[in-house]
């Protein structure tokens, strides 16, 4: 199958939200989500008018089609002494369909060159720790770095995209975007999800 990886367009934004919405609407994850419908889809879309770093949104294609999506958004880690900015990486997203055909590591990879490329210094995300290691993330704890309440788990990771980067990061805590933090809003993704089929 042959993916190509290219900038989200405009044009793109509610096909992509379809896409989004569809990796992630397996059954238990919308039951823990407990509004009864997934909810990236809508977060994709606040990340583009908040926080979200359009330059690393990009949409992957194949057979004619959007397939898969990445986006990252403007993260930091905060010391006693320093604020030092980095990427937080996500959702990424595959069609069903289209998983396990390598379209996530087409996107991952694409968006590790480009971050390069662009300058910046590191990404520091939450994802699933059985799956991002092989594109080199290692647990954040390596870099010395907890999450915002201080914690370390295998599922918090990162790497640097400039060596030493994280270098003055050491013993900081991890904050997103607020949009992660917020308490999600229940009714505005209900009413936003009205408008998919
Ligand atoms: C997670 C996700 C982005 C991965 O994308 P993908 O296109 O399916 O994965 P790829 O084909 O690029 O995977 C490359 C390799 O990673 C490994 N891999 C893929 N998915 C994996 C998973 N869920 N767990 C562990 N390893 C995985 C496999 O080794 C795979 O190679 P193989 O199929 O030849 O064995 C995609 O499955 C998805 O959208 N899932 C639903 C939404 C989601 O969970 N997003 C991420 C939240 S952290």
């Amino acid at each position: 199958m042959n993916i190509t990886v290219r900038l989200e367009t405009e044009i793109d934004h509610h096909l992509v939200e379809e896409v989004t919405r569809c990796a992630f609407a397996y059954p238990d994850r919308i039951e823990r989500g407990q509004i009864g419908c997934p909810y990236e889809h809508w977060m994709v879309h606040e990340l583009r008018e908040r926080d979200g770093v359009l330059e690393l949104s990009f949409v992957a294609e194949a057979e004619g089609e959007i397939v898969g999506h990445i986006i990252c958004s403007k993260a930091e880690v905060r010391t006693a002494e320093e604020t030092i900015p980095v990427l937080n990486l996500g959702p990424i997203s595959v069609l069903p369909q289209y998983q396990r055909k390598g379209v996530g590591k087409a996107l991952i990879t694409h968006m590790i060159d480009q971050a390069k490329h662009l300058g910046f210094g590191a990404i520091l995300f939450f994802g699933r720790p059985e799956y991002y290691p092989q594109f080199g993330f290692k647990e954040a704890s390596e870099f010395g770095v907890t999450d915002s309440e201080g914690y370390n788990y295998s599922s918090f990771m990162g790497m640097e995209l400039v060596p030493g980067y994280l270098k003055p990061a050491y013993g900081g805590k991890y904050f997103e975007s607020d949009i992660y933090n917020d308490e999600l809003n229940r009714e505005a993704v209900r009413e936003f999800d009205r408008s998919f089929s």
